[in-house]
């Protein structure tokens, strides 16, 4: 993608987010506090994610005392988007998907609503970095006190993704502590891009491995590479198959299909891990072009070799289950002709 889209894709972004932001803030969003004080730990202590113990991320260390969580256990630390509450689809999604097939895993959520809603680029934005930087304080805290960071994996979708950056470049220059797996789904776009100009976005040095699945390049999502390595299914790109071609509100659930198809396929994952097989290539175009896609193949999503580096392309099917298994990998294969 040249510059200068990018720059445009920006401004229009920008634009969008703005009016969109300003225009939903006031009646339809509840009063939310805006305080770090107000950033919670949602641990879920059951078996679905109606199950859940709440605490003020300034005593995560409670954690320790709640029955069923084991610090030696994996623990995954999801981190929502923009204008998003814990009762969102994406974090049931999510939050369900580790619940059914990885019992044995501390799942927390970093409920950052208070902090997650307004105007986009006056407030949510530019909280990503104060929330990172509070995550990273507590973080810092439970690994000391026993969280083995070696089985810890951030996960962060849209605006979450910044954060999770945040937390772990924070993690990494104050305390001296590396992540080990950092995965963004669909990164924001608006405010990231181009790096360091209004805020820093989540890349490859945040953690020892950062994988990244696009699914809106350029819309709502990130418009470059920003991982160690980046997935693109179906080309990375709004429109992905299933979603509305029309779909002209900003931020209604139709025209976020795309941007949101990055969180369902991360959790569809989760269930069946060898769901999406992605090929290695330069492009989408070369991708399609490869008689030999298998070649390098590595799994999208949960489990993601930590060796992978680059882009990889995939296709996937329209609803769920989205994963084609080796069939994604032939986009041009008779099935998927006769389907059209
Ligand atoms: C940072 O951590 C590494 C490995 O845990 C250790 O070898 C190194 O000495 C630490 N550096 C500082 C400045 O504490």
């Amino acid at each position: 993608m040249c510059s200068k889209n990018i720059v445009y894709l920006f401004l229009i972004s920008f634009c969008v987010s703005e009016i969109v932001a300003d225009s939903i803030a006031p009646g339809i969003l509840p009063d939310r506090t805006n305080r770090v004080e107000d950033i919670y730990l949602r641990y879920y202590n059951g078996q679905t994610a109606e199950d859940y113990v709440d605490i003020p991320l300034s005593q995560a260390n409670k954690l320790f005392e709640i029955k069923g969580f084991d610090q030696n256990n994996p623990t995954v630390f999801y981190i929502h988007g923009f204008i998003e509450v814990a009762q969102q689809e994406s974090i049931q999604v999510m939050v369900n998907a580790y619940l059914e097939a990885r019992p044995g895993t501390n799942v927390i959520l970093l409920d950052w609503s208070n902090m997650a809603h307004g105007s986009y680029f006056f407030n949510a934005a530019r909280n990503t970095k104060k929330v990172g930087t509070a995550a990273a304080e507590q973080l810092n805290k439970l690994v000391d006190s026993g969280l083995l960071l070696d089985k810890f994996h951030v996960i962060g979708h849209s605006l979450g993704s910044h954060v999770a950056g945040y937390t772990a470049r924070e993690l990494k220059t104050k305390y001296n502590k590396t992540i080990k797996r950092l995965t963004a789904l669909d990164p924001a776009f608006p405010a990231f891009y181009p790096d360091g100009v209004v805020m820093e976005h989540v890349n490859a040095k945040d953690a020892d491995f950062v994988d990244v699945i696009h699914t809106d390049a350029g819309g709502y999502g990130a418009p470059v590479r920003t991982g160690t390595a980046d997935f693109w299914p179906n080309g990375g790109k709004s429109i992905q198959p299933g979603c509305p071609r029309f779909a002209p509100i900003p931020l209604s659930d139709d025209n976020l299909c795309s941007h949101w198809r990055s969180w369902r396929f991360f959790a569809e994952s989760v269930r069946n891990p060898e769901a999406f097989p992605a090929s290695p290539a330069e492009s989408y175009h070369k991708f399609r072009e490869n008689p030999n896609p298998e070649e390098g193949m590595v799994y999208m999503g949960y489990s993601c070799d930590n060796k992978a580096e680059g882009s990889y392309y995939l296709t996937t099917n329209s609803q769920t289950p989205f994963g084609k298994g080796m069939d994604g990998l032939y986009p041009k294969s008779k099935s998927n002709s006769i389907k059209k």
